[in-house]
């Protein structure tokens, strides 16, 4: 058998399920060795979740059959409720299920991508409030009674938002698949900077007030953001004009907009 590192990186599911069942066994044995599991599956499943290399998982709702792990459905689902793009909306979900594939899968808001799913990526990219997430490691109950903000929630009607019109105006994107996520980035890293959240690249931490994106400093708060195709220098020419334009919309006295244009 190979290591559990190498296990880990193995391309197939039920690889990576046999390594976060053995992490989780690991666990109890550490407090009361020799012991039984002490928490039953239900009792271990309403309380909490594991995140293990960037994935989200629940081990102990994973049975196994002989050499194959099948993932049990939840028979409690659990009510959810979230305002998305502005709509209130009630679930019942199963607490395994991440933010990114309640928002795919059951709205179907395929405009979030599914990247790497073990948030390396960005892709999966939203805003929980103002705050930007990765919602691939999010699990979907942590959020109840929050407003998550997807790409689909930007634009008004025709109008698209202007971050959305900045990434147009400088070629921000090339195959368009990170280009959700991107823009949704960019709306939080706005928002970061107007308020003065300093980055690892900020000089002056001292200073008040907005922080001025300079190249370095949008190259830094987008880092979270690959694009494979490299699209990288229209990205930062797009936050930049986005910036300034959020500027001149935030000192307009008779700009409106949705949440995401008001925080900027
Ligand atoms: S899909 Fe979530 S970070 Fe890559
Ligand atoms: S535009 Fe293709 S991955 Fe970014």
């Amino acid at each position: 058998m190979s290591s559990g590192k190498e296990k880990f990186h193995g391309s197939t599911d039920a690889d990576r399920i046999n390594l976060e069942l053995d992490v989780a066994k690991a666990k109890p044995m550490a407090v009361n060795a020799g012991a039984e599991w002490p928490v039953s599956r239900r009792e271990f499943i309403k309380g909490v979740g594991v995140t293990v290399g960037g994935s989200v998982v629940v081990p102990a709702v994973a049975q196994r059959k002989g050499d194959a792990v099948a993932l049990v459905p939840s028979a409690n689902p659990i009510p959810l409720t979230l305002t998305i793009n502005g709509e209130k909306k009630e679930f019942h979900v199963d607490p395994r299920t991440s933010l990114l594939d309640l928002l795919r899968e059951d709205m179907g808001l395929t405009g979030t991508k599914k990247g790497c799913d073990h948030g390396q990526c960005g892709a999966c990219t939203v805003l929980a409030g103002e705050r930007r997430i990765n919602s691939c490691l999010a699990l979907a109950l942590s959020y109840d009674g929050e407003e998550i903000t997807t790409i689909e929630g930007l634009a008004q009607g025709e109008q698209l938002h202007f971050v959305q019109q900045a990434f147009l105006d400088n070629d921000g994107l090339q195959c368009g698949y990170c280009t959700p996520g991107q823009i949704i980035s960019a709306i939080g890293l706005l928002s970061e900077a107007k308020k003065g959240a300093p980055s690892v690249v900020t000089h002056d931490l001292s200073r008040e007030g907005p922080i001025e994106l300079t190249e370095t400093e949008i190259k830094e708060r987008m880092s979270g953001n690959i694009c494979r195709c490299g699209a990288y220098p229209g990205i930062v020419a797009a936050v930049r004009m986005a910036s300034r334009t959020g500027q001149l919309k935030a000192a307009s006295p008779s700009s409106e907009g949705r949440q995401t244009d008001a925080a900027l």
